[in-house]
C-alpha cells in the first residue's frame, strides 16, 4: 500500500540556541533535513514527501531540494502536533493509506530500521514506532531519588512513526480539539485507544536537540547506512 511522508521542520530550535533552526544546520557537509531527506529518500516505499515548514522560512527555498517535485511544501503550526495535522489534511487517505511521520532532526536513522517499521506494521496492519529498550537504571524524584522506577517494559519512543492515515487524522484532530498533550503521533493514537506496536530499532536515531548532538549525529551518519 501507498505510504505517504510527513516531516515536521517548522520548529525555531530554541535549545539548540544556534542562528538558524537546526533543521539548516551543516552537518557532514549538507544541511540537517537534506542528511534526513537523504535517509528517507533510500527507502523505495517512500515517494512523496509532505514538508511542514514555518510561514516565512527563508532557508528552504534556497536549498536544491526545493525543486524536487516529490516535495510538498505546507505551513507548519504552533507545536509541532498542528504541524503534523497540517500535513494530514492535505494528504488523501484513499491515495496514501498509511502515513509515516518523521522528525526533521533525526538525520541518522537506519534505512534498515525505516524498512522493518514499515513491513512489521503493514504485515500485523497496525501503526507502530521504532523504539529502543531503556538501558540506564530509571529514577523518579527531584533533589533526591524518591524511587527506582523498574525499567522492564520501559522504551526510548523515536520518529519514524507509521499509521493509517484516516485513524491518525481523527485521533490527531480529536485530541488537539480536547486540549490533550500530544508529544508524539503514537500519544494521539494511544489517546484514542489504537494498537501501536513497539518496534525495536536503534539508539543511533537521536534527534538533534542541543549543540553537543551535532558531533554525535556526524559520527552516527558516518558509520551507520
Ligand atoms: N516541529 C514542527 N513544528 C513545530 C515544532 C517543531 O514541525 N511547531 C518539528 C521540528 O522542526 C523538529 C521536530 O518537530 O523537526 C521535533 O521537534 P523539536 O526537536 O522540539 O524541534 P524544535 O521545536 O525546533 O526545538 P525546540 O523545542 O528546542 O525549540
Ligand atoms: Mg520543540
Amino acid at each position: 500500500p501507498a505510504i505517504a511522508t510527513v516531516i515536521p521542520a517548522a520548529g525555531v530550535g530554541k535549545r539548540m540556541q544556534a542562528d538558524k533552526p537546526k533543521q539548516y544546520l551543516q552537518l557532514c557537509g549538507l544541511t540537517v533535513l537534506e542528511q534526513t531527506l537523504h535517509r528517507l529518500k533510500q527507502v523505495p516505499a517512500l515517494q512523496q514527501f509532505y514538508l511542514a515548514l514555518s510561514p516565512d522560512d527563508p532557508y528552504f527555498p534556497a536549498l536544491p531540494l526545493a525543486n524536487d517535485p516529490k516535495i510538498q511544501r505546507l505551513n507548519g503550526g504552533a507545536e509541532r502536533a498542528n504541524s503534523v495535522l497540517n500535513a494530514l489534511l492535505q494528504i488523501d487517505a484513499q491515495q496514501y493509506p498509511w502515513v509515516l511521520v518523521h522528525d526533521a532532526a533525526r538525520p541518522a536513522v537506519r534505512v534498515s530500521d525505516i524498512e522493518l517499521l514499515i513491513q512489521s506494521c503493514i504485515q500485523q496492519g497496525q501503526g507502530g514506532i521504532l523504539a529502543t529498550p531503556v538501558r540506564d537504571t530509571m529514577k523518579r524524584g527531584s533533589d533526591t531519588v524518591q524511587h527506582t522506577v523498574d525499567r522492564a517494559g520501559l522504551w526510548h519512543a523515536y520518529t519514524p512513526q507509521l499509521f493509517p492515515t484516516a485513524q491518525l487524522k481523527d485521533a490527531l484532530q480529536q485530541a488537539l480539539a480536547q486540549g490533550v498533550a500530544i508529544t508524539d503521533e503514537a500519544s494521539a493514537m494511544e489517546w484514542a485507544g489504537l494498537p501501536v506496536l513497539l518496534v525495536q530499532g536503534h539508539a543511533d536515531n537521536i534527534k538533534i536537540t542541543q549543540a553537543e548532538d551535532l558531533a554525535l549525529a556526524a559520527f552516527y551518519l558516518e558509520h551507520s547506512v
